[in-house]
């Protein structure tokens, strides 16, 4: 039976179409099912140091240039790693979908709302197990490594959640740059993800040498698997969240983001055009969902969360007169 691509997610596609594979894999005809369990990489990740240095909560490993049709984990500490592989969680509500939420979520970034993300795809371990791959966007096309810093370093904060703002980051970051994070938060609000702490964004070193916004990584509904806040960090430096009473959750809608747009000093045209296009995509953004790799149990809550989030979207902020 043809499904979908394991890449970009298109119809009628066994493994990889012919463009993921020049995007992910240099033209090799890879395909999706591994020849390798998790379990090979996390013995050797164990047993000995192999240069891992990626920081992150979830488990990861390492995989080298493809091999002919197959990729295989990173042998020595030498050879260079060219994908990160990240099995299903190891804890909390359906922890298996994660592989597919991952992928999905990050294919809607892309496809739908022109963020740049990390290149991406869902592929199963030899034992049928799930797996979510990215290309690493750290190093040239001369294998060289780039310079990447995440906002705790940027910031100095003392710790990736609560010592700082959207705000903060944001107002570091130069015009162009801004437009992209107002994006980036009103997508991660819409899809449900509310672990978009500081070291979940970076600065990555262009051509030229300057800090920019590194593509997106990370990006998942993290309310299929956990109950979670709407957004990992406020976005003011009022402290929307913390100024509530115990208990009490924020409810954001679109006037926040388009307030946080102005303090950025985002052009009030950009900003509208950005609400609105977000408006505009439910549907497809849903009809994407349907198109993934999820279970049909793990579609429905994604879809149900989303519908959910641009409902608050969408709400006028009622002034309370009491
Ligand atoms: N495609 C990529 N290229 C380069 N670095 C990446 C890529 N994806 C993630 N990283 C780096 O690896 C770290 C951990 O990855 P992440 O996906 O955030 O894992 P976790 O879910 O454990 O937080 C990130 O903070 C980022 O610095
Ligand atoms: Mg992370
Ligand atoms: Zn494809």
């Amino acid at each position: 039976m043809m499904a979908q691509c394991n890449g970009c997610l298109k119809d009628s596609i066994s493994g990889f179409c012919s463009s993921c594979e020049t995007i992910l894999f240099e033209r090799s005809k890879v395909t999706p099912q591994l020849t390798f369990n998790w379990e090979d990489i996390s013995k050797r990740i164990d047993g000995q140091p192999m240069g891992f240095s990626i920081s992150g909560v979830q488990r990861k490993g390492f995989i080298g240039k493809p091999r002919g049709v197959k990729l295989v984990p990173k042998m020595s500490v030498d050879e260079k790693s060219q994908y990160i592989i990240k099995p299903m969680l190891s804890r909390f509500n359906l922890p298996e979908q994660s592989p597919a939420n991952e992928h999905v979520t990050m294919q809607i970034a892309k496809q739908l709302f022109g963020i740049k993300t990390a290149e991406c795809a869902f592929m199963n371990f030899a034992n049928g197990a799930p797996a979510y791959i990215t290309k690493r966007f750290d190093y040239n096309e001369k294998g060289e490594k780039l310079n990447q810093e995440d906002f705790v370093s940027v910031l100095k904060a003392s710790d990736k959640y609560k010592s700082k703002t959207y705000q903060d980051v944001g107002e570091w970051l130069g015009p162009l740059n801004r437009v992209d994070f107002l994006r980036i938060l009103i997508f991660n609000f819409i899809t449900g993800n509310g672990d978009v702490h500081l070291k979940n964004i970076s600065l990555l070193e262009t051509a030229d040498g300057d800090m920019m916004l590194s593509p997106s990584y990370d990006l998942m509904n993290t309310k299929i698997h956990l109950t979670d806040n709407l957004l990992a960090l406020n976005l003011f430096e009022e402290l929307e969240q913390t100024s509530l009473p115990l208990g009490e959750k924020y409810m954001y809608t679109s006037e926040d983001f388009i307030e946080f747009g102005k303090r950025l000093k985002i052009k009030d045209s950009i900003i509208s055009k950005t609400i609105d296009m977000f408006n505009e995509k439910e549907n497809i953004l849903i009809a994407m969902v349907d198109k993934s790799f999820l279970s049909s149990e793990a579609k429905e809550q994604y879809k149900k969360n989303v519908v959910e989030n641009y409902e608050l979207f969408r709400q006028r902020k009622v002034i309370s007169t009491k």
